[in-house]
């Protein structure tokens, strides 16, 4: 299918909201969403952004059925590694029901490693879902590693009144 991917652009906001419903959903969690395209643009297209993100395009008669010329996403950031260096984190990967199974998803996490190699990141790494096994092993065969197989992490997270409680509990300055 003829399609590409280019960086994303604060007038992609909306489109890149819609599907990170749209993948919520597929999650099993639309409920956890809370942000708007409003907060896309702010967070995303400001001067230290605190993500990145490609979009792949489809041309319009492709979508007649779907309306959208804009099919899906790959949203990353940076983080550091203190064994390795930098490496990028991909937030979401997502290609809309309809063009899945086209090489887009592929397009998408290629470009990903590209603009992270070229930044000199060693090391490419994502969280899914345990249920979600057409991802893992979507990404199994494309090399990547199991981390909690192989090695046991866990993934943890500080939110709401147990983050604002440790914050409150931080060291005066
Ligand atoms: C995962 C996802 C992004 C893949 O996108 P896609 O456009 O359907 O995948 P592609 O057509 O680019 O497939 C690329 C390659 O992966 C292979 N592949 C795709 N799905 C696969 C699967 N379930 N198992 C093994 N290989 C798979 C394809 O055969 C193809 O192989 P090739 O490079 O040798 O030709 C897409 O299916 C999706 O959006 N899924 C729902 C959301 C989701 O789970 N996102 C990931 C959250 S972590």
């Amino acid at each position: 299918m003829d399609f590409r991917v280019r960086a994303a652009t604060k007038e992609d906001c909306k489109d890149i909201s819609r599907m990170i419903m749209e993948l919520a959903v597929y999650e099993k969690m639309p409920d956890q969403v809370e942000i708007s395209h409003k907060e896309l643009e702010r967070d995303g297209f400001c001067q230290n952004p605190f993500f990145e993100c490609l979009v792949a395009e489809v041309p319009e008669d492709a979508t007649r059925t779907e309306r959208f010329t804009v099919v899906g996403y790959a949203l990353y950031f940076y983080t550091y590694s203190t064994w390795r260096g930098r490496a990028v984190y991909l937030e979401d990967l997502y290609v809309m029901p309809a063009f899945r199974g086209k090489g887009i998803g592929k397009g998408l996490l290629c470009k990903v490693a590209e603009v992270g190699r070229k930044k000199e990141c060693v090391r490419l790494q994502l969280s899914v879902l345990d249920w979600n096994t057409p991802s893992r092993d979507f990404y199994a065969a494309k090399g990547a590693q199991d981390l909690t197989a192989s090695e046991g992490w866990h993934f943890i997270r500080f939110d709401g009144q147990n983050l604002d409680k440790l914050a409150n509990e931080a060291p005066k300055d």
